[in-house]
């Protein structure tokens, strides 16, 4: 048995988590910077990384607590090395170090983007990764700082089909919801308003999709664009009571409702055009009813559809300890002279496959 200990500071969340043989969760602590960044309504680096500071110990202290164990039982320490946040990144990536020049472990980096990928096969889904007919497999990564098309093939090649070329999904949410006066976190505040709503009710712009009959340029197949879309909510807020009745939930419902149509439409078409055996769904967006029950309506047959369970959506250590698992069985292992890095590469080799 191996026990990996993860941990996490690429964005807003400090965590930590212990996992045993890459899919056993023993245990998943999370620390979120929420009330730290809300008056600002998004993420500001360098309170990020001061808080990760002030979390990391407390909660890796918890994470092997929780599981049982002490640093004397672990068999690697494994870390998110990007993409994300430089000085979020940089904070956990130093003490993940430290544990490991201390302790005389191995570290491995992570590619947080794969790990949230991997996070919907934690808890059991160790046959369905390691099955040939589960790939291709396109992966809608969808967080706040992220929106990407990643192809994988049976090989273990992943691609970057497509990604956003303004804001992310998340973002598009977080901004959206502060236009209506909703609280940070954005997403889970336009999910809540929405409930009542009617999505049809108002019609908001569905970008790079050639849904208004414009040409859609080949570069920007699977490409998304959400900045109009906020746009768009902002000229339909002017002059208008947000008061009326109804008026809060259809907009959040017609605005949520753009969002996700273009999320499930790009998607689509790439499982289609690459003809994938299996789609999977993970990021903070993920948690998303809507995107949720979309997906699963769109979806071709004879096409699988994972979603990460919504603890394993938003940022979480446990992607990170269990994904790191397959390069430790391979004995890869990261120097002691890693560097974070903001952006993800176009093409990756995922150590799972
Ligand atoms: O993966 P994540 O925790 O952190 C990043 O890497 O960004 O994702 C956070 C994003 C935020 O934009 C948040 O508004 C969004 O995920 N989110 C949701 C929901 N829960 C979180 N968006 C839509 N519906 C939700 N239920
Ligand atoms: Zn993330």
């Amino acid at each position: 048995m191996s026990l990996i200990l993860g941990i996490e500071s690429s964005c807003d969340e400090t965590a930590a988590a212990v996992i045993e043989d890459g899919f056993t969760v023993r245990s998943s602590v999370i620390a979120s910077q929420i009330a730290t960044h809300a008056p600002h309504g998004g993420v500001v680096p360098e309170l990020a990384a001061r808080e990760h500071l002030k979390a990391l110990a407390p909660v890796v202290s918890s994470a092997l607590e929780q599981a049982g164990v002490t640093l004397k039982d672990l068999d690697a320490v494994a870390v998110t090395q990007g993409p994300g946040l430089i000085p979020a990144l940089l904070t956990g990536l130093n003490y993940a170090k430290g544990l490991a020049i201390g302790n005389d472990l191995p570290l491995i980096g992570v590619n947080h983007f794969m790990a949230h990928i991997y996070g919907a096969f934690l808890d059991g889904g160790e046959k369905e990764l390691s099955a040939p007919e589960t790939y291709p497999l396109l992966a809608l990564v969808v967080s706040g700082g992220h929106t990407s098309l990643v192809l994988i093939d049976a090989c273990g090649n992943a691609r970057q089909l497509g990604c956003t070329i303004d804001d992310a999904a998340g973002e598009a949410l977080d901004k959206g919801a502060k236009l209506l006066g909703l609280p940070y976190p954005g997403g889970p505040s336009v999910q809540k308003a929405a409930q009542e709503g009617d999505p049809e009710k108002y019609d908001f712009p569905r970008p790079l999709t050639g849904a208004a009959g414009k040409a859609l340029s080949p570069e920007n197949l699977y490409n998304f664009s959400f900045s109009g879309i906020k746009t768009a909510l902002l000229y339909h807020l002017e002059g208008k009571d947000i008061h009326a009745p109804g008026f809060l939930a259809d907009t959040a419902a017609s605005y949520q409702r753009a969002v996700v149509d273009c999320l499930v439409r790009k998607t689509m078409r790439a499982a289609k055009d690459h003809q994938v055996r299996t789609i999977v769904a993970a990021g903070g967006v993920a948690c998303n009813a809507e995107l949720r029950r979309m997906l699963a309506e769109k979806l071709p047959r004879n096409v699988a559809l994972k979603i990460a369970k919504p603890v394993f959506c938003t940022d979480n250590a446990a992607m990170v300890g269990g994904i790191a698992w397959h390069s430790f069985r391979r004995g890869e292992f990261a120097s002691l002279d890693i560097d974070s890095f903001a952006r993800l590469p176009r093409f990756v080799r995922v150590p799972f496959i």
